[in-house]
């Protein structure tokens, strides 16, 4: 039976995380070949490993999304493996948790480096291919941090919220070019990058009580919605965003 992705060529960057691993593992079961992208070279080299093992066609590549001669590399590089490509998702992502006054210049410009130039890159560096299939899809990766303000991660903060108005100015540029542009946006979900926090104060975590299911999401529980915004079920779907939070901001 053919999945929801059979013949597809999709790239995911920070495809080693929590998120991008189990979006990774979702598509090749729903038939996509895969170009993963990952600024971790261990890790990407045992995830193409597992994914091959399985049976789906990998090109692993190392990326710094923050870096433009990456990006051109890579997109080149899945031009020559596949001849085409037809979805892009942009997961990599970095946090830095201080607030306006205790965020250091360095990481603010590291955090806006990789989570908002780098979802801008890989759209721009991906377009003419994706212009090209004449039917594909960008899904890139904000936060309910892109749409509600916290008191903490300002850099974080300002760059999810780029990144929420970015996928719609680029849902408008393209919606006639055979390119639909959709942002997700996850609550609290328990991954290498809050795994230290949810360990330490469980459900006292201060999100999670103000989420109404009272728990964090698992990476397998937004991998669905990358999924439906990837595949042509969406057909119609373009510049929304789709917020997976347990109806953390419901409230
Ligand atoms: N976990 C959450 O609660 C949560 C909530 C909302 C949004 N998000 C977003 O989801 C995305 C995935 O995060 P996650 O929770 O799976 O975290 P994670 O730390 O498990 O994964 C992030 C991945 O990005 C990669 N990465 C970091 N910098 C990179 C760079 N410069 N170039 C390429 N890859 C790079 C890392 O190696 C890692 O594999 C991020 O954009 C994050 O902001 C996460």
């Amino acid at each position: 039976m053919p999945g929801r992705l059979t013949g597809k060529i999709a790239l995911i960057t920070g495809a080693t995380g929590g998120i991008g691993s189990a979006t990774a593992e979702l598509f090749a079961r729903e038939g996509a070949s895969l170009v993963v992208a990952d600024i971790a070279e261990e890790a990407l080299r045992d995830l193409a490993a597992r994914l091959e093992a399985k049976g789906a066609d990998v090109l692993a590549a190392r990326l710094d999304v923050s870096s433009s001669e990456n990006w051109g590399e890579v997109i080149e590089l899945t031009r020559q493996r596949f001849g085409r490509l037809d979805v892009l998702v942009n997961i990599a992502g970095i946090v830095d948790w201080p607030g306006i006054e205790g965020t250091e210049q360095e990481s603010w410009d590291r955090v806006i480096a990789v989570n908002q130039t780098g979802t801008w890159l890989g759209m721009k560096t991906a377009m003419p291919l994706l212009r090209a299939s004449g039917n594909a899809s960008i899904v890139n990766t904000s936060s309910v941090l892109g749409l509600i303000g916290s008191g903490v991660a300002a850099a974080y903060q300002a760059s999810k919220g780029a990144v929420r108005l970015l996928t719609k100015t680029a849902a408008v540029e393209y919606a006639t070019q055979g390119v639909r542009v959709n942002s997700v946006h996850p609550g609290v979900i328990a991954t290498p990058m809050i795994q230290d926090i949810l360990d330490e104060q469980g459900d006292q975590q201060p999100d999670v009580v103000r989420t109404p299911m009272r728990r964090a999401g698992s990476p397998a529980e937004i991998a669905p919605a990358m999924l439906f915004l990837a595949s042509d079920e969406s057909s119609f779907v373009t510049g929304t965003e789709l917020i997976v939070d347990g109806g953390l901001t419901a409230h």
